[in-house]
């Protein structure tokens, strides 16, 4: 099938993109490169730089007939401190896609959603059935796609699955030998914190050791990102005209901060040291998905573990900056 990937150039529509060619489909990468990076693009897909704005149409347009929506801003601290950029960009840029597709009558996108839509959770496991109670205006400019995403299934025969991300991580190596992973500036997540510290032999800033968990810190779930690329190629089989489905992506399981940084431990052979510091604002004590839905209706499950994820991940940082 011929698809389209818009962020094809970023952590995860990377892997995605290495993924789809894979198996067998035509990939084109639609990315503005504003934080993605052109040595990230996979082989083996044609490359266009440019905004959805000013290129949807345009690549749509030659023969397209699936979208992968990746491209996106995706900084929490971000979003808080300048909101009208992910509105902008998540929801225009969103639309100016949607548009674009309708008039080319390219019908079937794959959503790349999150767990900040479901802001603080009154409960965990997170079910999608959930209410989305977004904290910040990047998981709001997210669940405001998906609203949009329902009404352009119902009036205009769009088929869309969303997946809400919750804690990707790993990386991923490509058919040339290449790994793909995480290179965000500034690095906000943990894994690669931890490991950036594990290359430049200092401690990793643990944000609060004061939470309503088993040893204080704060609990998340974590999913390979081979594993969230596997989920999106049979998503994009699942779409069906007039179907908006919506699915959370995770392993199930919950694994603290310093969990976390134990496994980084023995992935990495480096005795990491740890500093304790205050918590970070937004920071939801746990946040754990319910894969169920997925696993049921898709057969999708996930088959590495957060060993697999740190040695993964280590494994691309030590290809960047060999030791
Ligand atoms: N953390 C540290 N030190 C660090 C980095 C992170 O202690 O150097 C802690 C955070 O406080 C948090 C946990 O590690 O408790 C995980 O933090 P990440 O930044 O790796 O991930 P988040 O859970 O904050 O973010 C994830 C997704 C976001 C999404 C968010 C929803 O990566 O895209 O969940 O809350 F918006």
């Amino acid at each position: 099938m011929r698809v389209l990937v818009t962020g094809g150039a970023g952590y995860i529509g990377s892997v995605v993109g290495a993924q789809l060619v894979a198996a067998g489909h035509d990939v084109t990468v639609l990315d503005d490169l504003s934080t993605g990076f052109a040595d990230a693009v996979p082989p083996g897909v044609t490359f266009v730089k440019g905004t959805l704005r000013d290129c949807a149409a345009e690549v749509l347009a030659d023969g397209v007939e699936a979208v992968l929506h990746f491209a996106a801003k995706s900084l929490v601290g971000e979003s808080v401190a300048d909101p009208a950029k992910y509105w902008s960009n998540n929801l225009g840029g969103t639309i100016s896609l949607l548009e674009a597709m309708r008039e080319i009558q390219v019908r079937t996108i794959v959503f790349s959603s999150t767990a900040a839509v479901y802001g603080e959770p009154g409960r965990t496991p997170i079910l999608e059935t959930d209410p989305a109670r977004p904290t910040s205006p990047y998981g709001a400019s997210k669940i405001a796609v998906d609203t949009t995403l329902t009404e352009f299934c119902r009036l205009y025969g769009f088929g869309a699955v969303s997946l809400r991300y919750f804690n990707v991580a790993g990386a991923f190596q490509g058919a040339d030998g290449r790994w793909l992973g995480e290179r965000h500036n500034p690095e906000t997540h943990l894994i690669p914190n931890v490991l950036a510290a594990a290359t430049e032999g200092r401690p990793v800033q643990i944000f609060g050791d004061d939470y309503p968990t088993p040893d204080g810190t704060c609990v998340r779930d974590y999913i390979h990102v081979a594993d969230l690329a596997d989920a999106h190629l049979r998503a994009l089989a699942a779409a069906r005209p007039g179907q908006h489905r919506i699915y959370n992506l995770g392993n199930g399981a919950g694994f603290s901060v310093r969990e976390v940084i134990e496994v980084c431990r023995e992935a990495t052979g480096v005795d990491i040291g740890v500093e304790v510091g205050p918590r970070r604002a937004g920071d939801p004590a746990v946040l754990v998905a319910s894969s169920a839905k997925i696993q049921s209706e898709l057969g999708w499950r996930a088959s590495r573990d957060l060993r697999a994820m740190a040695a993964d991940a280590w494994r691309f940082t030590q290809a960047r900056s060999p030791r």
